[in-house]
């Protein structure tokens, strides 16, 4: 799982792991922020968690940081990579190197309102109905093929921070449920549609 943020979907997952929800295995935990509460988190549960330095750019990993990152992975023999609030875009090596198999949690229902602060972006559009959105992750932001998506009302007396946190308790839900249905290899893609065969 990779994170640069507090980690409430990784304990959600981890939790669902301990629970028996999920047939898999954590197998490591990566930051590019050393003092994310997702590393932490991680350590707390014993599961090997390791801060990587993410290079020059804001926004994304730089070549080295891409190979290390690629490196630790690739040494803990991962199947699936979670991405759980980690705010750098994925490109070329990485995505090449783990192609379909990477996913990613956005909070809207894609495709409406991708990038930054989505709750925020639904509030002020004025929808009556937002959520989360599970999908696998390609070389555009916020825009593979979806998995699972769960709704959340927008009530007349939402703030962005209460909304934001009704979505985040949303998330903590269709999460552990989507990456069940991929660890139980229930999910096929055709494609841009993903279909749960059971
Ligand atoms: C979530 O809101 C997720 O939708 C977004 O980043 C946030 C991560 O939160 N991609 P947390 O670190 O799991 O608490």
């Amino acid at each position: 799982m990779l994170g640069s943020g507090k980690g409430s979907n990784f304990v959600a997952i981890a939790d669902a792991v301990a629970a028996g929800k999920i047939p898999a295995e954590i197998a490591v935990v990566l930051s590019d922020v050393e003092s994310a509460g997702i590393l932490a988190h991680a350590r707390d549960r014993k599961i090997p968690a390791q801060f990587i330095p993410p290079g020059k750019f804001r926004t994304k990993l730089d070549e080295e940081a891409e190979r290390v990152f690629v490196n630790a992975l690739q040494t803990a023999k991962v199947d699936l990579i979670v991405l759980a609030g980690f705010m750098r875009v994925l490109k070329g090596d990485f995505l090449r190197a783990f192609e379909g198999r990477i996913v990613n949690i956005h909070p809207s229902l894609l495709p409406s309102f991708p990038g930054l602060e989505a709750w925020k972006q639904a509030l002020e559009h004025g929808v009556k109905v937002t959520g989360c959105t599970v999908h696998f992750v390609d070389a555009g932001v916020d825009c593979g093929p979806i998995i699972g998506q769960q709704t959340v009302p927008v009530l007349d007396t939402d703030t962005p921070e209460n909304l934001h946190q009704r979505i985040h308790a949303a998330e903590h839900e269709l999460y552990p449920k989507c990456v069940a249905a991929i660890a139980r290899r229930e999910i096929s893609v055709v494609g841009r549609r993903v279909i749960q065969k059971k």
